[in-house]
């Protein structure tokens, strides 16, 4: 036995579709930019800013100085201040270059050995020169360079971490 709808029936059927594909056209224009604002900031690259390093007057023209600031670094979520270390080298123009003081091979803290005038890692001894050019040693890549800049006498620095053991900086 067949059943014919009334068109009343079929009026009710097409406007429960049509509520149904509303309702669903909203929901997904909700969810998406919804889903995008709690998962983006997860996916992001962590963001730092320029932190003030100190005064570069005490600085010596040709002698790494380790300096100690509080980096502020947005991770995902989380906003994170923690104590970071830079060496500081002062040219004899003036400008001061900055270092990352992770050793580019497996990511050891080095030292500046004065009496040779060298950066020496004690992991597996690496060695560099004042530059950061290494001399000796398995590092594959000289000492990363970090943004800097002095403004009034004061020394920035935009704190960047790379990957180790690759021949060229590669941004954490
Ligand atoms: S970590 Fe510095 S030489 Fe290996």
């Amino acid at each position: 036995m067949t059943r014919t709808e009334r068109p009343s029936e079929t009026r009710r059927t097409f406007f429960a579709w049509m509520i149904g594909l509303a309702a669903s056209v909203v929901g997904l224009g909700l969810a998406i930019p919804l889903a995008g604002y709690v998962i983006g900031p997860a996916l992001k690259r962590r963001d730092t800013s320029w932190a003030a390093v100190g005064p570069t007057g005490s600085l010596r023209t040709g002698e790494p100085e380790e300096l100690e600031y509080a980096s502020t670094v947005k991770d995902g979520w989380r906003t994170v201040t923690a104590k970071k270390g830079i060496w500081a080298i002062k040219q004899p123009a003036g400008e001061v270059v900055v270092l990352s003081p992770i050793c580019p091979h497996l990511g050891c803290g080095f030292r500046w050995a004065a009496g040779d005038h060298t950066f020496k890692c004690p992991c597996h001894g690496s060695v560099f020169d004042v530059t950061g050019k290494v001399l000796a040693g398995p590092a594959p890549r000289s000492l990363d360079v970090l943004p800097s800049k002095v403004e009034q006498g004061n020394l920035l620095v935009l704190y960047k971490e790379f990957k180790s053991g690759l021949d060229h900086p590669v941004e954490l």
